[in-house]
C-alpha cells in the first residue's frame, strides 16, 4: 500500500507516539493521535500541529480503510487496554500495530486474542530513541506477512534509512518482531555496560579525567570495530561540564542504573530456550547489583582496607578499546545466536541477514561493524556463529590479547567488569577442547548416579 494521504490513528501521545507522527506526517500519510489522558493529547496537539481526538471511535471513523492504528503506550496493561478499545471499533481486516516495547509471549497472545475478531495484528519492535521516532527509527516487524504487506510503506516510510534501504523488514509470525526488539534491547544493555566497564578502567585504574577518556573514546569511533551510536554519546556525555558546580557532569550522577525489563524479558527468555547468553545476564544484573545500595554500604565498610592492595597497571587505552571492541562483539554474537534458537523453536524462518539490515540505523544499537554482519549472514542456510564471519573473525581474534589484558588488570585494581570478563570467558568455554564439565559429570554420577558418557566407549556409564 501507498502510504501517501492514508490516515493513522496514533494511540499514545507520550514523546515515542508524538515524534512518530511527526515522522508519519513527514512521511506523507495523514495521522490523528488519541490519548486517554486529554491533557497529554492537547499538550502533543499544541507541540506538533497534528490532529487528535479524545473520542476513540469518532477518530475511528475518520480513518481510511482498511483502518491502521499504530500503538505506542507502556507495556502491560496499558497495551492491553488500548488494543481492547480498538478491538470495540475497529472491523475485519483492519489493523493493529503495537509498536511498544513488550515481551513477546504477550504479543502472541494478543495475537490470537485480535485475529479472532477477524482483525491483523502486527507486534513491531521500534528503536531509536526520542530522536529516531522523528528522524527515522528501526522497526523489526512480526505477525501475519499479509498485514505487514498492507502496512508497508507507512512501516518504511518512518524507518530510518542504510545504504538508502529503509531499515525494516519482516522477521517472522507471532511475537517473533518483539522477541528481536528485546534481543536488541539486551544488546543495548551489554554494550552500554560494556563501555561504562571501559571508562571505570581508564577513570579508576589507570587514573584519567573523564575528558581525557572522552578524548580517547572519540578516537576509538574511526575504528569500525568500536565505532557505535553508544560510544559517540559516550564521548558527548564525558565532555560535559556541570554549569552549577564546574565540575565534570559524570562525577554528580547517583551510579543507580534503572531497567524497564525488556533485557530480562530476553535473558529469560534465553534461560527457557537453553542458549547461554551471559554477557546479557551479566550486564542485567550489573543494573541490578548498582541499585542494592544497602549490600554495597555494608560491604564497602566491612571490606574497606582489608582486601588486596591496588596492583599497578601498566595497561594502555588501546588495550581497552580492545576489550570493548571483543566484549561487543562477544554481545553481538550471542543476540543473533538467541534470535536463530528462537527462531528454530517457534518455526519463524527469521533471516539473520535482514536483522542485521534493521539494525543498520536508526536503533541504538547501530554500529560500524552492522554492514559486514548483513554480508555475512546473507544466503546462508546453515547458521554460522558471528564471529565465524571471516572478516568479523579476524576483528576478533585480534582484540582478543588487548581484552584479556584490560579485564585482568581491571580485576587485579578492584574494578568490577561483568560483562568485559564474562564474554571472556564465555568465548574461552566455547573454544576450548576441555571445559571442566566432564568433573562436573563424575561429580553427578557420584552423589546421584546420573551417569556419564566415556570418550572411548558408546553407552552411559555409572561408578561405584
Ligand atoms: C530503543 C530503546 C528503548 C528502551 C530504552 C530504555 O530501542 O529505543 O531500547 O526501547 O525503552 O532504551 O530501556 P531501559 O529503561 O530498560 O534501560
Amino acid at each position: 500500500m501507498n502510504n501517501t494521504g492514508h490516515t493513522v490513528l496514533v494511540i499514545g501521545a507520550g514523546t515515542m507516539g508524538r515524534n512518530l507522527a511527526i515522522n508519519l506526517r513527514n512521511g506523507g500519510a495523514s495521522p490523528v493521535m488519541f490519548d486517554i489522558s486529554a491533557s497529554a493529547l492537547m499538550e502533543a496537539k499544541e507541540q506538533t500541529g497534528i490532529r487528535g481526538c479524545e473520542d476513540i471511535a469518532k477518530a475511528s471513523a475518520t480513518l481510511t480503510i482498511p483502518r491502521i492504528a499504530l500503538v505506542m503506550v507502556p507495556a502491560g496493561r496499558e497495551t492491553d487496554n488500548a488494543i481492547n478499545s480498538l478491538l470495540n471499533v475497529f472491523s475485519k481486516g483492519d489493523v493493529i500495530i503495537d509498536g511498544g516495547n513488550a515481551d513477546y509471549r504477550e504479543t502472541v497472545r494478543r495475537n490470537t486474542q485480535v485475529n479472532s475478531s477477524g482483525i491483523n495484528f502486527l507486534g513491531c519492535g521500534i528503536s531509536g530513541g526520542a530522536q529516531g521516532a522523528l528522524d527515522g527509527v528501526s522497526v523489526m516487524v512480526g505477525g501475519d506477512r499479509c498485514a505487514y504487506n498492507l502496512t508497508r510503506g507507512l512501516l518504511e516510510a518512518i524507518a530510518a534509512k542504510a545504504k538508502k534501504k529503509p531499515c525494516c523488514a519482516w522477521v517472522g509470525h507471532g511475537g517473533a518482531g518483539h522477541f528481536v526488539k528485546i534481543v536488541h534491547n539486551a544488546i543495548e544493555y551489554a554494550s552500554m555496560q560494556i563501555i561504562a566497564e571501559a571508562y571505570l578502567i581508564l577513570r579508576q585504574s589507570v587514573g584519567l579525567q573523564p575528558k581525557v577518556i572522552a578524548a580517547h573514546m572519540s578516537s576509538w569511533l574511526s575504528d569500525a570495530s568500536t565505532s557505535s551510536f553508544l560510544l559517540e554519546i559516550t564521548v558527548e556525555i564525558l565532555g560535559k561540564t556541570d554549569k552549577i558546580t564546574d565540575s565534570p557532569l559524570i562525577d554528580l550522577i547517583v551510579d543507580h542504573a534503572m531497567e524497564n525489563g525488556t533485557a530480562r524479558w530476553a535473558v529469560e527468555a534465553a534461560i527457557e530456550l537453553g542458549y547461554p547468553t551471559p554477557s546479557f545476564s551479566s550486564a542485567l544484573q550489573a543494573r541490578q547489583i548498582s541499585v542494592a545500595d544497602t549490600e554495597r554500604s555494608h560491604h564497602r565498610k566491612l571490606f574497606q582496607g582489608s582486601a588486596a592492595s591496588r596492583a599497578t597497571i601498566d595497561l594502555m587505552p588501546s588495550q581497552v578499546r580492545c576489550a570493548v571492541a571483543g566484549a561487543t562483539l562477544a554481545a553481538y554474537t550471542q543476540g543473533f545466536g538467541l534470535i536463530n534458537a528462537a527462531s528454530k523453536a517457534n518455526g519463524w524462518n527469521t533471516n539473520l541477514s535482514d536483522v542485521a539490515k534493521i539494525w543498520g540505523n536508526g536503533c541504538i544499537i547501530r554500529h560500524a561493524l552492522l554492514d559486514h554482519i548483513v554480508d555475512g549472514f546473507m544466503g546462508e542456510r546453515e547458521m554460522k556463529t558471528l564471529i565465524s564471519i571471516p572478516v568479523i573473525s579476524s576483528i576478533f581474534r585480534e582484540s582478543l590479547l588487548g581484552w584479556r589484558r584490560t579485564t585482568s588488570m581491571a580485576l587485579l585494581s578492584e574494578v568490577p567488569v561483568p560483562t568485559m570478563a564474562s564474554g571472556l570467558t564465555w568465548f574461552d568455554a566455547l573454544s576450548t577442547l576441555r571445559c571442566g564439565a566432564e568433573l562436573i559429570q563424575a561429580q553427578r554420577d557420584k552423589f546421584g548416579h546420573h551417569g556419564f558418557k566415556r570418550i572411548d566407549q558408546p553407552g552411559c556409564w555409572h561408578i561405584e
